[in-house]
């Protein structure tokens, strides 16, 4: 294998611009879910900016008790530990907030379009690369983010047999859409790069233009599920809280904050 198609926290580190994110970098061969690993970090008081990365994952996690599956030397396993002053309305916006950092760190390095699917998808070729799980924990005593830690799975490299037949209809990889094979490291520092700068200007809203130009449903007939509840109608927009806005059949504007939709497989 190529020196630098190897997982190296020297390396990541040599393209970092950051003041926090990535500083304290945490390597590892296998491990079971980066996020799990960065909790338990976070809970024994590691600093903010922490990054675990993993060259492969046993147990990736993603969204809705799904699995993100981590096939060795492939991605970016990658979770943050950041311990922000904002408000919880703010955390809301972590994930969309993410998800343009990545979308422009990947794009920026590939070459190709990268698209958003709400809330946390990178699209490439009208299939999945990329996916994101912040999980937050709460001070109960006054209500504020203890920390959150942000998850960020991306399929880089194309892995022969990783992906069974009904993965491989949904999901694929930054190299067999773009036939470009990205250094993992460089990739690494780039997201670290970006991300910190959208965080840093989270609360003025901005990336949320980006993010609506990116966005895979919007004017799109749409199905969405939400607190067990499904709704179909037009995807609309993206609110100033990174909510969907879905128009019912009968004119009304729902908002949904959380859950997953999908475009109808119907002509719209
Ligand atoms: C999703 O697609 O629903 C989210 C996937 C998130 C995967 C990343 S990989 C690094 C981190 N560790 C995990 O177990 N999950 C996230």
């Amino acid at each position: 294998m190529n020196a630098d198609r190897l997982l190296s926290g020297d390396k990541i580190t040599d393209e970092l611009k950051t003041e926090s994110l990535g500083r304290n970098l945490v390597i590892l061969g296998e491990t079971d879910s980066t996020n799990n690993i960065a909790k338990e970090l976070a809970a024994s008081g590691a600093v903010h900016g922490t990054a675990v990365i993993a060259d492969s994952q046993t147990n990736g996690r993603g969204r809705l008790g799904r699995s993100f599956v981590s096939p060795e030397g492939c991605g970016i396993y990658m979770s943050v530990i950041i311990r922000p002053r904002f408000s919880l309305e703010t955390a809301q916006l972590i994930t969309s907030c993410c998800a343009c950092a990545a979308a422009e760190a990947v794009e920026s390095l590939c070459g190709e379009k990268v698209a958003v699917k709400w809330v946390n998808d990178l699209y490439i070729g009208g299939r999945k690369i990329c996916g994101i799980l912040t999980e937050a924990s709460i001070n109960g005593r006054n209500s504020t983010l203890d920390y959150a830690v942000i998850g960020i799975g991306i399929n880089v490299l194309s892995s022969e047999n990783a992906f069974d037949d009904e993965l491989k209809a949904i999901a694929t990889s930054i190299e067999a859409e773009t036939g470009v094979k990205l250094s993992r490291n460089t990739l690494c520092a780039e997201l670290l790069n970006r991300l910190e700068v959208h965080l840093e200007n989270i609360e003025s809203r901005e990336y949320l233009n980006e993010y609506r130009r990116r966005e895979l449903l919007t004017g799109h007939i749409i199905t969405a599920n939400t607190g067990g509840s499904t709704f179909i109608g037009r995807a609309v927009g993206i609110d100033d809280n990174a909510c969907l806005l879905i128009e019912l059949e009968d004119g009304t504007i729902k908002t949904v904050n959380s859950g997953e939709a999908n475009r109808c497989r119907i002509k719209d």
